[in-house]
Parts: structure tokens; sequence; C-alpha cells
């Protein structure tokens, strides 16, 4: 009884170290640097050219807020399967990054130091709300 006690305990334990450390890995989110101030500034461009037609600035906050705490990684491959409506799929790999920079830069999130990159661990970005 006592041993089958403490091996609940120590799954238990486990799990819960396992859990942290998921949690760890999600930690980052949009507010804090993931995109550089060139990858804005080339994103507006993109922006300016293939998607201001259709939307606005409005509608990208919208957009944000209804993809809260979803990795930012889920949202790229949304619009670059979906993107521009007229003709999906399109841009460059690095189009598409950066008119996602230039979005959460207009969103009011900080640009930092490194490189935003769908190759590269956005998957543990989290989207939060602007
Ligand atoms: C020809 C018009 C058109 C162009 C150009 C266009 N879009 Fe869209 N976009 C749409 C339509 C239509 C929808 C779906 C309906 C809606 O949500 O308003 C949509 C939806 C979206 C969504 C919402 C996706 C979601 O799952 O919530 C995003 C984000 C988006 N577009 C980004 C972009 C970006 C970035 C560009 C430029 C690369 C772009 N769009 C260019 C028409 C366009």
């Amino acid at each position: 009884m006592r041993i089958a006690v403490k091996i609940v305990g120590s799954v238990v334990l486990l799990l819960s170290i396992a859990l942290s450390v998921t949690a760890q890995a999600q930690d980052k989110t949009v507010n804090d640097g993931v995109f550089t101030e060139s990858q804005a500034t080339s994103g507006q461009m993109v922006y300016d050219a293939q998607c201001k037609t259709c939307h606005n600035m409005r509608f990208y906050r919208d957009t944000l807020r209804s993809w809260n705490n979803q990795p930012l990684l889920y949202l790229w491959e949304s619009i670059m399967g979906t993107m521009p409506a007229d003709n999906p799929g399109s841009l460059m790999f690095e189009e598409y990054t950066n008119v996602i920079a230039y979005i959460l830069q207009e969103q009011g999130f900080p640009a930092g130091e490194a490189e935003l990159d769908p190759d590269n661990g956005m998957e543990t970005i989290s989207i939060v709300s602007p």
C-alpha cells in the first residue's frame, strides 16, 4: 500500500515537471520582441502591395483577438494557405513572415533582436490580444 502511494506520488511529480517544462516552452508571446524592425519595414511593402486592398488594420486587430493564445505559427500557416484571397500562396515564405511582423508592429507589439522565423521556434510564440 505504501509502495503504491509512493509510485502514484512519483508519477504525479513527474507529470507536473513535464507540464511545467511544456508551459515554459510556450511562455513566449508576441510581446517579447519576436521580430526585427527591418522585418516589419519589409513587411509594410508587402502589405501595401498585397493586403491593403482587402483588409485594414482594424481587421487585423480583430483577427489577433480571435487568435488569442494560439501559436503564431498557426496564423502564419493560415495566412500562407489562404491569402491573398485572389492568389493564395503566391508570396515567398519570407514575405508572409515579414507581413506578420508588420501587422504585429502596427498593433503595438515591440520589435526586438531576434528574427521571426517559421522554421525556428515560431510554434512556441503565443499570440496575445492587442
Ligand atoms: C482579394 C482580397 C484579399 C486580399 C488581397 C487579401 N485578403 Fe485576407 N481575407 C480576404 C477574405 C475574403 C477573407 C475571409 C473573410 C474575412 O474573414 O473577412 C480574408 C481573411 C484573412 C485573415 C483572417 C484569417 C483567419 O483565419 O482569421 C487574415 C489574417 C488575412 N486575410 C490576412 C491577409 C494578408 C496578410 C494578406 C496579404 C498577404 C491578405 N489577407 C490579402 C480577402 C483578401
